[in-house]
């Protein structure tokens, strides 16, 4: 493999420059972290899947008119994306509850909301993903009401799309985290979308048929077990690995993952962009 410029290497992912400018490929690492990283496992074909789940998910999402960074898959471990301006917002939709909200507010996991609730974390790993309210978003200049207008209503979009999606397959959406990001345009017009992944890595999956069986990264935080297996079966139901998975006895069987289908998005580069028709804001507050 050609020596590629890294961007940015996260925790589950590495950033690198993509084939042609505005565009960036993500790789999709087997590390699993948990509790801002003090936890962390390496998990053998975690990768994988989660690079074929975000593909086929922001595919559908692209087929009913979400923007979204994804352009095309390129091998089992990497996507090319457009680059984009992450909005150092982390958006949660919340259908049941479950995690940090049960820990906040004394409620019991499980509680189905009476509905979708949407929360807002500052992402900044050195002050832990502060939960923060829209006014702090305004305030702080990390987005504009009229982007935050818009996010609110993608994410409830989103939203009631993956509950139908998944609920199809037999999970329940319990919760899950957007990022969006801003393209500008040739005429200083701006363009959302959504970026980041869209994985059981970050949304809470329960299975309806088998007593709420966690299909998700809880598997990890809460040491259940069996994550790759439930990831597995989450990309199974969907179609996108064949029965009895790319995973055996605990290792990839490389072969078989190398010969999956490419998931190609040809929607994106002719998409509807949703333009907000504005110029560039001032650099927002650094904290
Ligand atoms: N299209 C994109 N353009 C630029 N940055 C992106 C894009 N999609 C995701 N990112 C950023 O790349 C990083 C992905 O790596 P990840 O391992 O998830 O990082 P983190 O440890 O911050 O969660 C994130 O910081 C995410 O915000
Ligand atoms: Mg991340």
């Amino acid at each position: 493999m050609a020596k590629r410029k890294v961007i940015h290497e996260g925790k589950a992912k590495i950033i690198y420059e993509g084939l042609e400018p505005g565009t960036l490929i993500q790789y999709f690492k087997d590390d699993a972290t948990a509790f801002n990283a003090q936890k962390k496992d390496v998990i053998a074909g975690k990768g994988v899947l989660n690079n074929r789940i975000s593909s086929h998910l922001m595919t559908r999402l692209e087929e009913i008119g979400i923007p979204t960074h994804f352009i095309r898959s390129l091998n089992m471990r990497e996507q090319l994306v457009r680059e984009v301006e992450i909005i150092p917002i982390e958006v949660v939709i919340r259908n049941v509850a479950a995690g940090s909200l049960c820990k906040r507010l004394g409620l019991k996991e499980g509680m189905i909301l009476p509905q979708p609730l949407i929360e807002f974390y500052y992402k900044n790993d050195a002050l832990g993903d502060p939960m923060i309210g829209e006014h702090h978003i305004i305030t702080f200049g990390w987005a504009d009401p009229l982007e935050m207008e818009e996010i609110i209503t993608m994410s409830y979009r989103i939203n009631d799309f993956l509950n139908g999606l998944f609920s199809g397959i037999g999970l329940k959406l319990v919760d899950f985290k957007l990022e969006f990001g801003r393209l500008w345009g040739e005429y200083g017009e701006l363009y959302l979308m959504l970026a980041d992944e869209i994985s059981p890595d970050n949304c809470r999956l329960w299975d309806v048929n088998n007593n709420n069986e966690k299909m998700d990264k809880d598997r990890f935080r809460q040491d259940l077990g069996g994550l790759v297996e439930a990831y597995q079966q989450v990309a199974e139901r969907l179609g996108l690995v064949p029965k009895g998975g790319i995973i055996q006895g605990g290792s990839i069987n490389e072969q078989l993952a190398a010969g999956l289908e490419e998931i190609e998005n040809e929607l994106a580069r002719e998409r509807r962009l949703r333009s907000l028709n504005k110029v560039k804001p001032q650099k927002p507050v650094k904290s």
